[in-house]
């Protein structure tokens, strides 16, 4: 029987054509934390523990998934996300590091409770269940075209016990869904951004494994959904009210600029922990 450092080992071999050595490492860890219900950081104590076989059987299982490709979040039906545990399913993007950060920035910026919050393309609901969680007294309505994604959503909110309201429809019809004087304090959105040419940059397991409504854009029009939810957000935007959005880091420039055409008076581009430009900050001052 082999012990978890052997474990780890056959991780990074068999991995090798899908994934970096980091990677792999990463990915053994959070299989490890799956199976044994320990800390990632237990590991360096127990390498050369051995687990007993049905542990075993569980690593060489997932290992095989793996090897196909299969994202590791899609092997164990969740990801993590700003502190909790999602259920996540081919329907849902996996969420990203990047989107913490915007639900960070968010939260920070709004120690006030009672605030009325609107999420487009909520996908697994990352970041309307953290901003219902995080945010004291929020009110959180969440809209995606993805019936599939909603269920996934609704089960996370169940879960993490807080309420948030879906609504299953396409954002590009927005003045169809929203009643005419709804307003909101706060709207964010991770919009679909990728263009078709960025594909080739993207590791193939995200382009196989990850629901391309969530991904994709047209290369002719890689805007589209910020310059729909900029004008919805001109009509539902409260006085004082701000909008966030997550966006391509190639496109930066250009998304500030369509805000600040539509009247958007303060337009901040901020950049991620790796220094891409990857959200906005906007609002109308009167
Ligand atoms: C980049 S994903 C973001 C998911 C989640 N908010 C996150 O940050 O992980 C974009 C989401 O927008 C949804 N979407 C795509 N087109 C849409 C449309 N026309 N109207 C509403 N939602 C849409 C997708 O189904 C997907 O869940």
């Amino acid at each position: 029987m082999k012990n978890y450092r052997a474990i780890a080992d056959t991780y990074r071999d068999d991995l090798q054509s899908y994934y970096d050595q980091d990677e792999s490492r990463q990915l053994f860890l959070l299989a490890f934390s799956h199976i044994t219900g320990m800390k990632s950081a237990q590991f360096g104590l127990m390498q050369q523990s051995t687990p007993n076989s049905a542990m075993t059987e569980q690593f060489l299982s997932i290992l095989a998934e793996l090897a196909t490709g299969r994202p590791i979040q899609h092997i164990l039906g969740k990801a993590d996300f700003y502190g909790e545990s999602f259920y996540v399913n081919a329907h849902t993007l996996i969420p990203r590091p990047e989107t913490e950060e915007l639900v960070d920035l968010i939260i920070r910026n709004h120690p006030d409770s009672g605030l009325r919050v609107l999420d487009v393309g909520t996908g697994s609901g990352c970041i309307a269940i953290s901003l219902a969680k995080h945010l004291s007294g929020s009110t959180v309505s969440a809209i995606d075209i993805s019936a599939d994604a909603v269920a996934v959503a609704r089960r996370n909110a169940d879960h993490l016990e807080v309420d948030v309201q879906f609504v299953i429809a396409d954002i590009l019809e927005w003045d169809l869904i929203l009643q005419a004087d709804q307003q909101f304090d706060i709207i964010v959105s991770n919009p679909p951004y990728i263009t078709p040419k960025e594909q080739a940059e993207m590791h193939p397991n995200v382009l196989r494994h990850e629901p391309h409504t969530a991904l994709f854009v047209e290369e002719h029009n890689p805007l589209l959904f910020y310059n729909a939810i900029a004008d919805l957000a001109k009509v539902h935007l409260a006085v004082g009210g701000v909008l966030y959005f997550e966006i391509n880091q190639y496109l930066g420039p250009e998304t500030v600029d369509l805000l600040q055409k539509k009247g958007f008076t303060s337009v901040e581009l901020l950049q991620d922990i790796n220094g891409a430009d990857r959200m906005i900050r906007a609002s109308i001052k009167n």
